[in-house]
C-alpha cells in the first residue's frame, strides 16, 4: 500500500471527535481542524526545517514516552532532548527516507501529531547509530550537571547498547525496525494505523522481509494495536529488567511481522 493510500485510509480523528458534539442553535460551530497528512520525514522535513520537526518528536516523544504514558510530572527522566536523542532523533537525522510523520496544517507551520519511524536493516542501522554519538555525549554532559536522573538512566542505556553490540539473529528474518508514537489528543482515531501502514509499505519497497518492535508487558495501549495489526510475539524477556523504576514487574515484548506482497492484517 503507498502512503498516498495509506493516508487516505481513515477518516480524520479530530473531525470525527467534532462530529459527535452536541451543538445548540446559537452555538458557533467549532472550527474545523486541518486533516492529518501522512508525510515522509525526508519530505517533512524539507516542509517544516529540522528544527520544528525535531521539536514535535522530541515533544511527542516524551508525551508517549513511558509505556505510552507521559513522562512529564514523573520525576524519572526530565530531560526531554536527551530522551529523543537516545529514542527518536537517530532517525530523521540518518534514516529520514523510511520514517513516518503525521502532520497537521501545512508548510513551516504545520504540527507534528504523530510518528513511524525506523529502519529497514537493523544490523546497518546498529552501526550507523554510532554517529549519534557526539550529540548524546554533549547532551550528557549538560544532564550530569542539571538533569542527575535523566543521565544515571541514559548512561546505563548506553552501556547497555555496548554490551548488546552482537548481531541479533531475528535480524534475519526480520530486519526492519520501527517506533510509532502519537499525540495523545489523537489517539484512538486512526492516526496510528495511517503511519504503521505507511511504514510496512515503505518496508516493503525497501525490500525488507519482516518487521519486529519492542514493547513491554506495561504498555496496555500498543499491545492490543500491534495484535489488530498483524503482529504476533517473537519474545518475552523477564521481569525486573525495566529501565524505569516503579515498574517491577515489566517485561520486554518484542513483536513481529512477516511482510508479504500484501501485509495480513488482523480483523
Ligand atoms: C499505540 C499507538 C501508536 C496507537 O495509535 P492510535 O492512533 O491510538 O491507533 P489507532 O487509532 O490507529 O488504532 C486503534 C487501536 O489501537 C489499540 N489501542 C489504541 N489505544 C488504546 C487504548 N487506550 N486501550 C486499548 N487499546 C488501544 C486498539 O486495538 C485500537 O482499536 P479499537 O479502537 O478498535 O479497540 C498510540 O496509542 C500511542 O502512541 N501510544 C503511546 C506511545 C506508544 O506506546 N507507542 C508504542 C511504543 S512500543
Amino acid at each position: 500500500m503507498s502512503a498516498g493510500r495509506a493516508a487516505a485510509s481513515a477518516a480524520d480523528p479530530a473531525l470525527a471527535a467534532g462530529a459527535t458534539e452536541a451543538r445548540s442553535p446559537s452555538a458557533r460551530p467549532a472550527p474545523a481542524r486541518a486533516e492529518l497528512r501522512v508525510v515522509r520525514v525526508d519530505l517533512a522535513l524539507r516542509e517544516l526545517g529540522r528544527r520544528r520537526l525535531e521539536a514535535g518528536l522530541v515533544d511527542i516523544c516524551h508525551r508517549t514516552g513511558l509505556y505510552g504514558r507521559d513522562m512529564a510530572g514523573t520525576g524519572i527522566f526530565d530531560d526531554r532532548k536527551l530522551f529523543a536523542l537516545l529514542f527518536v532523533l537517530y532517525y530523521p537525522r540518518f534514516e529520514p527516507e523510511s520514517g513516518f510523520v503525521a502532520l497537521e496544517g501545512e508548510g513551516r507551520s504545520a504540527r507534528v501529531r504523530g510518528y513511524c519511524v525506523g529502519t529497514p536493516d537493523s544490523a546497518r542501522q546498529a552501526r550507523l547509530v554510532r554517529r549519534m554519538a557526539p550529540a548524546l555525549f554533549a547532551r550528557m554532559a549538560v544532564a550530569a550537571l542539571f538533569h542527575p536522573e535523566s543521565f544515571r538512566i541514559a548512561r546505563r542505556l548506553v552501556s547497555g547498547a555496548k554490551a548488546d553490540a552482537a548481531p541479533d539473529p531475528t535480524w534475519k528474518e526480520y530486519p526492519a525496525h520501527l517506533h510509532i508514537n502519537v499525540d495523545p489528543g489523537l489517539q484512538r482515531g486512526g492516526a496510528g494505523s495511517r503511519l504503521i501502514e505507511a511504514f510496512e509499505a515503505r518496508m516493503r519497497e525497501l525490500g525488507a522481509p519482516g518487521i519486529q518492535l519492542h514493547t513491554s508487558t506495561e504498555n496496555a495501549k500498543a499491545i492490543p494495536f500491534y495484535r489488530k495489526r498483524g503482529y504476533e510475539v517473537l519474545s518475552e524477556g523477564a521481569p525486573g529488567q525495566s529501565l524505569w523504576p516503579g515498574f517491577p514487574d515489566a517485561r520486554d515484548l518484542a513483536f513481529c511481522k512477516r511482510l508479504g506482497s500484501a501485509a495480513k492484517t488482523l480483523a
